[in-house]
């Protein structure tokens, strides 16, 4: 019988998710498929259910990473830490959640920068859900400290505690709009991640003054379009890089979850890359 598998979103139809995961399925030669599914919030919970019929599993974007939780059977210490699922196993009709977001992002830095998280100073500029499960993920991986810039300070405030209190990591936080010490908190990091929703629409202005933004750092936009940063970036000729690599490699881990086999990671980049240059036409 054919496996199949799904992402679930709202809206959703836009994912590049199912190019590429149906690219590896086939290399892998699994009789199987991966598809997208509009779920709105009221529908969560009959889609969950009938993901325990007819779903191994299935991924889970905005705005319903923290909103699935109620409905699954087991959850992973990151994803519980962070509030945020991105993967669901579903196994003998049980529901298991997971968070792979910050798995790709770790191996996205890697690739741009050749940068390790285990004792690594990073900053966060945002703090919505991709911030907890990365955060939560670098704090589990030993970070050595983090910074959190976020325009709600208290959101910040909330996730650093927790980090704090999980992990024990050295978390400090910063409001966006607190332009004085944004240049000497940025300073103490090697690499920043640009998690605000701003960029994501053309005419979104940047997150904060750009001018404040140190030369030292390296900057890793989650966002896969040229935002307001990644043009400074350029501009200054700071290293940075989009969020493509992110997605590939959480999508990765994900499938890697589900089949426990090796993802074939070249063949999701290439599938990935295609989707994203159809839809930027
Ligand atoms: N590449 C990937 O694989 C990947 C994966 C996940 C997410 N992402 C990207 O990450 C970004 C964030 O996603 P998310 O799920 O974390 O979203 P989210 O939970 O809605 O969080 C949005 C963040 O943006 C901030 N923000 C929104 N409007 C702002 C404004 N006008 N000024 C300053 N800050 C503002 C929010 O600050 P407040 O807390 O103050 O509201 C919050 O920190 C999205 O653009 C998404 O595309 C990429």
């Amino acid at each position: 019988m054919m496996i199949k598998f799904a992402v679930i979103g709202d809206p959703v139809a836009h994912s590049l998710s199912p190019a590429m995961q149906n690219a590896a399925l086939k290399k892998l030669n699994l009789d199987a498929e991966y598809f997208a599914v509009h779920v709105k919030a009221e529908g969560l919970k009959e889609f969950t259910e009938c993901a325990r019929r007819e779903l191994a599993g299935f991924n889970i974007t905005v705005p319903h990473k923290g909103a699935v939780i109620p409905f699954l059977d087991g959850i992973s210490k990151e994803a519980r830490v962070a509030g945020s699922v991105n993967t669901v196993t579903v196994e003998s009709g049980r529901l298991y959640g997971d968070t792979t977001d910050g798995y790709g992002l770790e191996q996205a830095l890697a690739e741009a920068f050749d940068f390790h998280v285990p004792n690594g100073r990073i900053a966060f500029i945002g703090c919505g859900g991709a911030a907890h499960a990365a955060a939560v993920w670098f704090a589990s991986r030993g970070a050595a400290e983090l910074f959190l810039l976020n325009r709600t300070l208290a959101t910040a405030e909330s996730l650093a505690e927790k980090i704090r209190r999980e992990y024990g990591t050295s978390v400090h936080t910063c409001g966006l709009s607190e332009a004085d010490k944004i240049p000497a908190f940025l300073k103490n990091a090697d690499v920043a991640i640009q998690c605000t929703s701003l960029g994501l629409k053309p005419e979104d202005p940047a997150p904060f003054d750009l001018a404040l933004l140190p030369d030292s750092i390296r900057v890793y936009d989650t966002i896969y379009k040229k935002t307001p940063i990644v043009r400074e970036c350029k501009r200054r000729g700071i290293p940075c890089a989009n969020g493509l690599a992110m997605l590939l490699h959480q999508g990765a881990r994900s499938l890697e979850i589900w089949t426990r086999r090796k993802a074939p990671v070249e063949t999701m980049r290439k599938a990935l890359e295609a989707a994203y240059a159809k839809a930027a036409k």
